[in-house]
């Protein structure tokens, strides 16, 4: 198949409408999208990515008035937090609609929608028609793309369209709140933070990373985010010596690995990304991630970081890589 690449949302929406698939820019990551009721065509999006038939798709709207055929219910926290946060960074989970196909949301009574506030990504679904599926543009279990050349690196010959647009303003998926029981729960950290969750709907529960948390959420049990080179927790003395958090058996010597974090390392590495803002760790992470593999590095250290704001998104991205 040969993949067309197109600035125009246009002729992008043109491969959905006929049944195709294709990958677009949000500001998250980029997506790989599917008419949500064409059940053929999600099909071909979990054989393109290689994607477990038990993980989730997200719908992405281009209106709240299209979460009406998604959607069996709106809960009055999800209203809430639509009023608040859409378009924006978030996914709600639902009840789902009937007229939904259940591969869409493999096999579940509940479904993610998302509202993507990217005005390319908006001009585009405008011109889809129906809502689209779509999860993250990468082969499953590889890190997610946040430019269309990454989502090529993946999928080029796979997928019929990538719409191209500018690197992804976020760099890490959207923030995942289940919003089918009482209190509302954080699946997935993103950069919507649980502090501003909070400030619509108190109760709303942390995300709580372990099995039990897992267990609600299909797509976080999977293998996700990791490069071909070992990922490892790090920090940086005064002094800018680096040292690892957890003993690893694994090459720590520099000329072999790469660091990326806030602080300047004294010793070179192999390759160096300093980030400025956890805002910007964020965005550069996946991408320092696919460069580190271009390039062949053996171990990649990512610096830690406060578990408070976006922290907490960086680093279950950063512990999910390194889980061999
Ligand atoms: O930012 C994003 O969310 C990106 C862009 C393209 O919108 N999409 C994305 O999709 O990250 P994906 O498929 O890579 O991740 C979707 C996550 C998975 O962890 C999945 O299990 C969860 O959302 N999810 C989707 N539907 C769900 C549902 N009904 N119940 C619980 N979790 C769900
Ligand atoms: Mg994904």
């Amino acid at each position: 198949m040969k993949t067309v690449v197109t600035e125009s949302p246009a002729e992008a929406s043109r491969f959905i409408r006929d049944g195709g698939i294709v990958a677009f820019p949000t500001e998250t990551v980029y997506g790989l999208g599917a008419d949500v009721f064409n059940e053929f065509s999600i099909a071909k999006v979990f054989a393109a990515k290689e994607r477990p038939a038990d993980n989730p798709l997200i719908a992405h709207v281009a209106r709240v008035s299209q979460i009406e055929r998604l959607a069996g219910e709106v809960p009055l926290a999800a209203l809430k937090f639509i009023e608040r946060f859409f378009p924006g960074p978030l996914t709600l989970v639902l009840p789902k609609a009937d007229e939904v196909p259940p591969i869409a949301t493999a096999g579940l009574e509940t479904i993610g929608v998302r509202m993507p506030g990217d005005p390319l990504t908006r001009e585009f679904l405008s011109a889809c028609s129906s809502p689209v599926v779509a999860p993250s543009a990468n082969i499953s279990g590889k890190p997610s793309p946040t430019t269309w050349q990454a989502v090529l690196e993946d999928l080029d010959g796979r997928i019929d369209c990538v719409l191209k647009g500018e690197p992804s303003q976020h760099g890490l998926e959207s923030t995942v709140v289940d919003c089918t029981s009482d209190t509302p729960i954080v699946l997935r950290p993103g950069a919507i933070t649980l502090e501003q969750l909070r400030e619509i709907i108190t109760e709303t529960a942390p995300y709580s990373g372990d099995e039990s948390g897992e267990a609600r959420s299909p797509g976080m049990k999977h293998k996700h985010y990791s490069p071909r080179a070992n990922v490892a927790l790090g920090e940086i003395d005064e002094a800018g010596k680096v040292s690892l958090l957890q003993a690893q058996a694994f090459s720590d010597d520099p000329s072999e690995c790469a660091f990326i974090g806030i602080h300047s390392p004294t010793e070179e590495f192999a390759l160096e990304k300093i980030v400025g803002t956890l805002e910007e760790y964020a965005r550069e992470l996946f991408e320092f991630f696919r460069e580190c593999d271009r390039v062949g590095i053996a171990t990649v250290i990512c610096e830690s970081v406060e578990e408070n704001g976006i922290g907490v998104a960086v680093m279950d991205r950063i512990r999910r890589a390194a889980r061999r």
